[in-house]
């Protein structure tokens, strides 16, 4: 049986990650407003990844026979002033997402729970890979700044972005 307050934390980050879907989801409807359609496919990928995120913590409470309860999800910011905007928020938003992770990992090992301990390292290891590949985004976008030939490049190469795709 796994400890309460495990799965009270847990259930909590199955919250975050549908949050992190839901807002990228929303980036992903300000890109396609914006015409930046590889924009949007990048972020429609993201968002499907953070959905599977949330169903890893999902299968493995239910797995532990915890009890999965659903929390509502915030709504999310509808528009930026800027792609650069918007990826900043990504950006931030994953370093608070490690931020969430690292402090489940604390309590699985405050607790002893050496199976979530090692359920999150997982998720340890693709926050290295989110915070990387948001906050290299936001380096692309400000090398290009104001040159719509550069951003259009950058909407090609991000528009290439497939769901296997870490
Ligand atoms: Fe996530
Ligand atoms: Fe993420």
């Amino acid at each position: 049986m796994i400890d309460k307050a495990v799965e009270k934390r847990l259930n909590d980050q199955i919250n975050e990650e549908l949050n992190s879907y839901y807002i990228y989801l929303s980036m992903e409807a300000y890109f396609e407003s914006e015409s930046l359609d590889g924009f949007a496919t990048w972020m429609e990928m993201q968002a499907q990844e953070e959905m599977e995120h949330a169903m890893r913590i999902f299968r493995y409470l239910n797995e532990r026979r915890g009890r999965v309860k659903l929390q509502p999800i915030e709504e999310p910011k509808a528009d930026w002033n800027s792609p650069q905007e918007a990826f900043e928020d990504a950006y931030e938003h994953e370093q608070y997402i490690t931020r969430k992770i690292d402090e489940l990992v604390d309590l699985a090992e405050e607790k002893e729970d050496k199976a979530t301990r090692n359920m999150l390292e997982w998720f340890v290891e693709e926050q290295v890979e989110e915070e990387a590949s948001t906050e290299a985004i936001v380096d692309k976008i400000k090398m290009v700044g104001e040159s719509g030939p550069g951003l259009l490049t950058l909407d090609n190469a991000l528009g290439r972005r497939q769901a296997t795709d870490e």
